[in-house]
């Protein structure tokens, strides 16, 4: 059992949590991934390592309520226990000899972005961040982005926090302006990433994504999260999640990820009688 050593929120139905595994802790590098149970009959789901601990051994999670997995895992309180935590699976992001990078995050997948951010920067990497929410509402990790970047610009959609657009306009103004980067890695919604891709591609400018497909084994073996990159079949959870931009193809990604939309769906809103009755006694 994997204990809960702490719990925040970040905004509504976002949380950080810290979990003590130190076989994770000790191996996990920026970019990579868990798979988690919260209960050990209950579904596997994948998230990234948000941050980790060598010496206390513990490796700190961020994640959105989404369905019913990361509801129940919303309800867990520090103390609580997680049946397994599983990792760290993936290849990590390349960051080595990387002078100037650009790193985006659109939402929660600014809990991606920050760790790879953050190890950018420590390496003495001129890191531009532009990170964007719905409103300001939804706003993530604002100080830790500040720590962990040479330039950051925050946007939302709605401009409540008087910068209004999205994180697509913000880089298209700078490359426009003439910056240029080793890499920009995009971290997002699959549409935002396409886009980033395709703003990059006329300037031939390495462009890095980091993409979420469903998962189950995370282990090469189930075929679960296969992804076309490049014409060829790639499997996320062992080649990735990391992946050339310019070679993934997002319209098939995004029609993978829906497949599973109404059963999801169902299991969110399923409410169990016997529960129900259970507890009304
Ligand atoms: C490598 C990787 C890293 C991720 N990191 C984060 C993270 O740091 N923070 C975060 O909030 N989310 C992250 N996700 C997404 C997270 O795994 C899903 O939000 C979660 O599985 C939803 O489960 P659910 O039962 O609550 O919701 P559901 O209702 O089951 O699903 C909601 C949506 O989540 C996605 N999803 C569902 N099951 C899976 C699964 N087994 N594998 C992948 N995606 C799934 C689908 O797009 C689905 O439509 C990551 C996904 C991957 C593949
Ligand atoms: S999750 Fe099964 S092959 Fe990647």
């Amino acid at each position: 059992m994997y204990a809960i050593i702490k719990k925040e929120q970040l905004s509504e139905g976002v949380y950080r949590i810290t979990v003590h595994a130190p076989l994770v802790a000790k191996k996990a590098r920026p970019g990579q991934f868990i798979i988690l149970r919260v209960t050990s009959d209950g579904e596997r789901i994948p998230l990234t390592v948000g941050g980790y601990d060598r010496n206390r051994g513990t490796v700190s999670v961020m994640f959105q309520v989404a369905g019913a997995t990361t509801r129940k895992l919303a309800e867990l309180k520090e103390g609580d226990s997680l049946a397994d935590f599983v990792g760290p699976l993936g290849r990590p992001t390349e960051i080595e000899g990387l002078r100037r990078a650009c790193v985006i995050g659109g939402g929660v997948g600014c809990a991606i972005a920050y760790p790879i951010a953050k190890a950018l920067y420590e390496q003495g990497t001129d890191v531009t961040v532009i990170i964007g929410f719905r409103d300001t509402s939804r706003i993530i990790l604002e100080d830790e982005f500040r720590s962990a970047s040479t330039t950051l610009h925050i946007l939302t959609d709605d401009g409540s926090n008087g910068n209004k657009g999205f994180v697509t306009a913000a880089l298209g103004e700078l490359l426009t302006a003439g910056e240029v980067f080793d890499d920009v890695i995009a971290i997002g919604p699959i549409m935002m990433m396409k886009a980033v891709a395709e703003l990059t591609r006329p300037y031939n400018m390495k462009t890095t994504v980091s993409m979420n497909p469903i998962m189950i084994d995370g282990t090469g073996m189930c075929g679960g999260c296969r992804l076309t990159v490049g014409g060829q079949t790639k499997f996320a959870c062992v080649d990735g999640p990391d992946f050339d931009g310019h070679l993934v193809d997002f319209d098939a990604a995004a029609k993978r990820n829906g497949m599973y939309r109404d059963g999801e769906r169902a299991d969110y809103e399923h409410v169990c009688k016997l529960l129900e009755n259970a507890r009304a006694q």
